[in-house]
């Protein structure tokens, strides 16, 4: 009765309640791949179309600074579950391949690593991942699954366990066959001329040469060679295949209406969990090469296949804001999109096509530390509790959504470990101006990089770096030589004194600052290397998950849709007829 007459005096009371029931909305964490900063409409590109993802913008929080923990794939995403920066889960290479090439890897994401997904599961939470995962899939069989997203407390995943690459699609030309290609080439050479030199020795008569020695040296290499062609050669059936939870469905994996496919799934999930909690990471392909798009989006945008890729991701953002929408979700979703790193400028295509992004005003991209590969989009939505058209110039990280969601779930942050993120509510409302991280520490694979300092109570954003990629003297911009930069050995600059930039006065890290033009700069630097020396203290030794026999392919790992004949071949997918879509 007492209820009854409160609802009738005061519905807005009721609505509150439902719009502000914060202990448990739902999330969905949208990350594009090696999406530039400068190619959304609303970080200011005037030519390429996002409607849908600037809506996020117009109605949420643009993040003026969000930092991607990795100008890489495997550990950024790593970073991004865990809230931890990578080198803490042994997800950064010593090695100069910081991220996994193949399905058949034993290394991944390591089962002791506690991330946002296990936990609201945990709290009771549906759970999804859908598009990209890149984080390992087995161990020690090709079934145990110990690094799979159902392993990470995800109930449903539907995707890929690697990466998309020029590899994976025919026609597309090879990542690889461009790094081998060389060494193999250099490999016949040295064999060639030390096989002519022997011979000519032989004829003259100064050594005698055991040829059948060496005649069985020679077929050995010939077998190896002919296996790794072989290898290379199969590499779409091997490592590119679509899987829904461990069954693997398309080997390899059609790029057919692949974005709707996706979308197709997350709405599907978002449809039978209108009811319960629910955590959706939309992990798209688009927009790393292979570049692809439906009929739908060919030819559309004015930026090539590239605009076309990003067209139709934004088409497909669209059409899960419109399900949220259609079914009042809006009040009770915090919506995040974001990209992984920045901009992969390298990716030229071998017609000479730009098949890489654009990072606006910021130098160099993926790969490296510049801004351009870490500075990244972040858009936050939540109809209702976060104020709409706000930007946030502070520093933030990808990172920071562990921390974010873990609490909105009501559940605990764990406390046996270091967590590098900060919660982003209280920034995102308004109610703290500073950010948490006073600190950000950028790797290069597991070489501490750069850091940057946002002093409490100065608008000055500190960045020092310690070395620096070698760009070819005449591309000022990337390491177009080997298609991604490396972080080590020959391929880095060191610094001595490290480079400083303030980043609020020189975004473009064009400049940098010597001690006569910055009268601070040794006590900046001094701060720093402090900063540095507790970082560094805080960090514990674990398994390597990026060694070489971590990266290496191992063919018992290797999974195919039938064991039975071992072929590598299937395709469950095409079978199934998509639904009507409506474009809008
Ligand atoms: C609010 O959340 C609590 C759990 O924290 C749940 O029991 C309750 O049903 C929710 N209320 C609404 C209106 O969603
Ligand atoms: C928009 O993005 C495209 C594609 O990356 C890029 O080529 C172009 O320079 C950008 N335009 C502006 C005005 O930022
Ligand atoms: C892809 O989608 C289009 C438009 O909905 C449809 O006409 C076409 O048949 C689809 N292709 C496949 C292979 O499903
Ligand atoms: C480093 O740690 C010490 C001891 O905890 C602390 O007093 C100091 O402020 C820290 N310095 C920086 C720059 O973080």
């Amino acid at each position: 009765m007492i209820q009854l007459l409160f609802l009738i005096i005061c519905p807005c009371a009721i609505r509150n309640v439902h719009s502000h029931n914060i202990s448990n909305p739902n999330a969905i964490l949208l990350m594009a791949d090696d999406l530039g900063i400068g190619d959304l409409g609303c970080y200011g590109n005037r030519t390429l179309r996002t409607p849908n993802i600037d809506r996020l913008a117009k109605d949420g929080v643009t993040l003026t600074q969000h930092i991607a923990a990795s100008p890489l794939c495997t550990p950024s995403r790593a970073a991004f579950l865990t809230g931890r920066y990578p080198i803490r889960s042994g997800m950064a290479a010593h090695s100069r391949v910081g991220v996994f090439l193949f399905s058949a890897s034993s290394g991944g994401l390591p089962s002791e690593e506690i991330t946002f997904s296990k936990l609201l599961k945990q709290r009771g939470y549906s759970t999804a991942l859908i598009g990209k995962w890149h984080l390992g899939m087995n161990c020690e069989s090709s079934n145990d699954f110990c690094h799979h997203p159902l392993n990470h407390g995800f109930d449903y995943f539907y995707g890929i366990t690697v990466t998309n690459l020029r590899d994976c699609k025919l026609g597309q030309g090879s990542v690889f066959l461009k790094g081998i290609g060389k060494s193999i080439s250099t490999l016949m050479e040295t064999i060639g001329i030390t096989l002519v030199s022997l011979a000519t020795v032989h004829l003259i008569g100064f050594l005698k040469i055991p040829f059948r020695a060496l005649g069985y040296c020679l077929l050995i290499t010939a077998i190896l060679l002919l296996a790794l062609f072989f290898f290379f050669y199969n590499y779409r059936y091997l490592n590119c295949f679509l899987m829904r939870n461990h069954q693997i469905i398309q080997q390899p994996l059609s790029y057919e209406n692949l974005t709707q496919r996706l979308t197709k799934e997350a709405i599907q999930f978002i449809g039978r969990n209108t009811n319960v909690p629910f955590l959706l990471v939309l992990s798209y392909l688009h927009v790393h090469t292979a570049l692809h798009a439906s009929k739908k989006f060919i030819g559309k945008s004015k930026h090539g296949l590239y605009g076309d890729a990003v067209e139709e991701m934004d088409w497909s953002v669209g059409q899960i804001l419109d399900v949220l929408e259609k079914n009042n979700l809006n009040s009770k979703t915090l919506v995040y999109f974001t990209s992984d790193q920045g901009a992969h400028l390298e990716e030229i295509s071998s017609s000479g096509e730009v098949h890489g992004g654009y990072n606006g005003i910021y130098k160099g991209g993926k790969s490296t530390n510049w801004e351009g590969g870490i500075r990244v989009p972040g858009l936050l939505f939540w109809s209702g509790v976060i104020e709409a058209g706000t930007h946030i110039d502070e520093p933030t990280s990808n990172m920071d959504i562990f921390p974010t969601v873990i609490k909105l779930a009501g559940a605990e942050l764990p406390s046996d470990r270091i967590i590098d993120g900060h919660d982003l509510m209280p920034l995102l409302q308004g109610k703290i101006i500073q950010s948490k991280h006073e600190f950000l520490f950028h790797y290069c694979n597991a070489y501490l990089n750069a850091v940057r300092w946002h002093p409490r109570k100065s608008d000055s954003v500190w960045k020092v770096i310690f070395f620096t990629p070698n760009f070819n003297p005449e591309d000022s911009n990337g390491c177009y030589d080997s298609h991604v930069c490396f972080c080590s050995g020959r391929s880095v600059t060191h610094h001595d004194p490290p480079l400083l930039f303030d980043l609020s006065r020189d975004p473009e890290e064009k400049v940098p600052l010597t001690p006569e033009m910055e009268s601070h700069f040794y006590e900046i630097l001094h701060v720093i290397e402090q900063a540095v020396h507790n970082h560094t203290k805080s960090l514990h030794a674990v398994p390597d998950q990026l060694s070489w026999n971590n990266l290496l392919w191992k063919p018992w790992l290797q999974v195919c849709c039938s064991t039975l004949f071992q072929s590598c071949y299937c395709d469950y997918e095409s079978k199934e007829n998509l639904p009507e879509m409506h474009f809008g």
